[in-house]
């Protein structure tokens, strides 16, 4: 049985999704609804009834370990987390417990039970602020906000393990992640939502919300930040060759995942007009603190060694996302 840690949540889900239409359905789900969703929960069982679903906190060691007594787990997929940059700069507290002391509780029971396989969900906000680009897997480590120090403890951490007791990780490291399920039965669904695309989108819905372009000046192409847009499916195949390559070659292992291809925030936004047949009503407004003006994966040696083969074009995401936010407008139309 493969334990998922935080399949409520968006990229979790989507992977859960993806095991389970390959035929590795026999999935054990850990979340504790923080930020994610039970909706999305009950999606999934009804696409796989094999699904289980246990409520409980990564914080409350007896939470996880219980799970680990109770069922037979071959290998975790780890996604749960606190993910808002900004959050995080302001309460940090809150993501050294939830990120890192949640995390240490899984691998101690990990290790407890002879568990000793792991992917693990990283993030290009290790890296900070970039010193070349495309940004490859030995690009430097320094992130420049608690949230990408927290991943970069862990991943750390994982590294001692492993020396110590032959824990064996493989981190994703994932720049930015977009898009749905193609028959838009679950998608992105943060509360409050700060991220490029669903923003976008929410404003076609939500006529009070304007959608702002933090920052035109910015020295690109057309003034505007560039960033690495991968779909959230194809992110989730990696997660399924990741662990093939965890149980071929039990080895510890690093990989960025990304398309290479940089976009403009202005790109994606025309994008978004063209897939959504609107115009958009859009304000420039101040640049957000602390964002590069590009970040870009180099993803060869994911494409190389895990044979990744991103599929789905940007115009694919922002068509499935799109499509996602109608059924949650609807969705939390009804729920008020
Ligand atoms: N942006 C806007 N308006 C918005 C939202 C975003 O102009 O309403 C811009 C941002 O300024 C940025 C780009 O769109 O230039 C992408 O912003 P996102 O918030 O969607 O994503 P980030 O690049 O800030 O963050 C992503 C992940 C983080 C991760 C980071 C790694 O969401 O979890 O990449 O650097 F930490």
């Amino acid at each position: 049985m493969i334990l998922i840690t935080g399949a409520a949540g968006y990229i979790g889900s989507h992977c859960a999704l993806c095991f389970s239409e390959y035929g590795l359905d026999d999935i054990l789900i850990f979340d504790n609804l923080s930020t994610g969703h039970i909706e999305t929960v009950y999606e999934l069982q009804k696409i796989n009834p094999k699904i289980k679903f246990i409520q409980g906190d990564l914080k409350n060691k007896e939470d996880i370990s219980s799970v680990f007594k109770k069922f037979q787990i071959d290998s975790v997929i780890h996604f749960a987390a606190l993910s808002q940059v900004k959050e995080s700069v302001v309460n940090p507290s809150l993501y050294y417990s939830n990120n890192v002391l949640g995390t240490v509780n899984l691998l101690n029971s990990m290790i407890e039970n002879n568990i000793l396989k792991i992917v693990f969900s990283s993030t290009a906000a290790t890296y900070g602020e970039p010193k070349y680009t495309p940004i490859d897997e030995n690009h430097p480590q320094i992130p420049i906000n608690p949230y990408g120090s927290t991943k970069l403890m862990i991943e750390k951490i994982m590294d001692d393990y492993d020396k110590a007791y032959n824990l064996k990780s493989i981190r994703l490291r994932y720049f930015n992640v977009i898009g749905a399920d193609e028959k838009i039965r679950i998608g992105e669904w943060h509360n409050p939502e700060t991220h490029l695309v669903p923003n976008i989108l929410k404003s076609v819905f939500n006529k009070t919300s304007e959608f702002k372009i933090f920052g035109n000046d910015y020295d690109t192409k057309d003034g505007t930040c560039i960033r690495d847009y991968v779909d959230v499916l194809d992110l989730a195949d990696a997660h399924r060759l990741a662990l093939d390559y965890l149980n071929k070659f039990n080895k510890t292992d690093v990989f960025n995942l990304g398309t290479q291809e940089g976009q403009s925030v202005r790109e994606i936004f025309n994008i978004s007009q063209e897939v959504t047949r609107q115009e958009i009503n859009f304000k420039i407004v101040e640049k957000r603190e602390g964002d590069p003006k590009i970040l870009l994966a180099n993803s060869s040696k994911a494409k190389e060694i895990l044979n990744w083969k991103p599929k789905r074009t940007t115009f694919d995401s922002i068509k499935n996302a799109f499509e996602w936010e109608k059924v949650l407008f609807d969705k939390l139309k009804a729920s008020n």
